[in-house]
């Protein structure tokens, strides 16, 4: 007889919320699922957490750990130790963890220890860097994962070179092209943000912002600001600014423009509006993992200000060019380049289907005890 399979999802983070809306939403689809899901409050802001959850009619979450802000160590150990208290409480058949932040790698150990089964979306992903905090997160993640969710095939082969079993990999597409299809009609509908800012379609520059590399490098995080000053001077920039980047900002005493008509540095902005951005931006220039693939569903060209991307097919096909915010002239140059470039239709990311496969995945793999039917099963017979 089939059980009904606890899965508990561990999300605190921007991007986490809408991913897990999206599986959120597949996982209530399916019988004999019931999903826990655990915010650890690493993301905490109105517009940085619940502003998701009210768009995107999240559940709200069955536990709260209220962690904040804080160093990698305290911030990390004060997940650990709130979710181990869950899982203990909760006693899932498995834990499902997204991305590659702290709240992904807590949520990795706190399951590991427990001796709990851990599934991964979005595995397999790899900048290459080790000095990049989501390198370390998502590495512990995928080595201690039971289940990996790749979103690419390029994905899958980077787990299969790291020694992973090929039947614990399912190669699903990405839940954030799943998300952007499923809302961007929604967006057309609701959002007001090009009239809001007095905007023209076509016309401006779309920028965010918040990798550590860039923030916490004041050489760096100067040529974006100055760099970006003299792209409005040829095209109007628009840039909801992270919170990271704007105390960061304020402790280097680099200026933001409050109200300058040609660049606007805003608070960050909703998700549907986010899509309004990025559908009628002329250019996209981003250090976000999720904004880069966002540019591509939207087709709209994309300049990466890092030395590398995890995303490695869209700078094959050309559409995504990496910039490392070197200097302000360089940043100018790479996004002012970009207006105008071609992107083309490929299916790197799936079908949209991304969400349906993994919750089916997950009741197929865990609803029976003996454990027939799964993937693993499945290729052994
Ligand atoms: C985190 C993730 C990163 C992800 C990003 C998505 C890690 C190591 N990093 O980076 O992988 O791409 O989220 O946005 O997990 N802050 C606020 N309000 C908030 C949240 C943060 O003011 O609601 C400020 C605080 O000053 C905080 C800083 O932002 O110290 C950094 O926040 P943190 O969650 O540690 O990392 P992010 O840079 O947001
Ligand atoms: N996003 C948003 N509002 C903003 C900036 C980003 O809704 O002001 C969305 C964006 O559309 C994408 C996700 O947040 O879906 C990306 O999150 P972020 O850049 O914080 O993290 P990363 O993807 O780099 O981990």
């Amino acid at each position: 007889m089939a059980l009904t399979v606890k899965i508990a999802s561990i999300i605190g983070a921007r991007p986490q919320f809408i991913k897990a809306a999206v599986v959120s939403r597949a996982l209530a689809r399916q019988p004999g699922l019931d999903e826990v899901l655990v915010h650890t409050g690493q993301h905490y802001d109105f517009n940085m957490s619940q502003q998701f959850f009210d768009e995107l009619d999240i559940p709200r979450p069955d536990h709260h750990l209220g962690v904040g802000s804080g160093s990698h160590g305290e911030q990390t150990a004060r997940m650990l130790t709130g979710i181990e208290q869950v899982l203990l409480q909760e006693r899932p058949r498995v834990v499902l963890l997204y991305g590659d932040t702290n709240s992904t790698a807590a949520g990795a150990l706190a399951a590991a220890k427990l001796n709990l089964p851990i599934a991964h979306v979005e595995a397999g992903l790899r900048s290459f860097n080790r000095r990049m905090p989501e390198e370390i997160n998502r590495i512990v993640a995928d080595h201690l994962s039971d289940l990996l969710f790749a979103p690419t095939s390029a994905a899958r082969d980077q787990l299969l070179r790291e020694g992973m079993p090929a039947e614990r990999i399912v190669t699903c597409g990405d839940v954030m092209f799943d998300a952007a299809l499923q809302h961007a009609r929604r967006a057309g509908e609701r959002s007001r943000i090009i009239e809001t800012l007095a905007l023209t379609r076509g016309r401006y520059a779309l920028v965010t912002l918040h990798r550590a590399e860039n923030t916490d490098q004041p050489a760096r995080l100067r040529a974006v600001v100055d760099g970006l000053r003299r792209v409005a001077a040829d095209l109007p920039v628009v840039w909801p600014v992270h919170p990271r980047t704007r105390a960061a900002a304020h402790k280097q005493g680099i200026e933001l423009p409050a109200a300058d008509p040609g660049f606007l540095a805003i608070e960050p902005v909703g998700y549907l509006d986010m899509i309004l951005l990025e559908q009628s931006a002329a250019v996209i220039a981003t250090d976000s993992g999720g904004v880069q693939k966002e540019a591509f569903f939207h087709g709209v060209p994309c300049v990466t200000l890092r030395d590398e991307t995890e995303w490695v097919e869209l700078v094959e096909a050309g559409c995504n060019r990496l910039c490392p915010p070197v200097s302000a002239d360089a940043v100018r140059q790479g996004i002012l380049e970009a207006v105008g470039t071609t992107v083309p239709a490929t299916r790197f990311y799936g079908e949209g289907r991304a969400a349906e496969i993994i919750a089916d995945e997950l009741r197929t793999r865990y609803a029976n005890p003996d454990g027939t039917g799964s993937a693993e099963a499945r290729c052994a017979s």
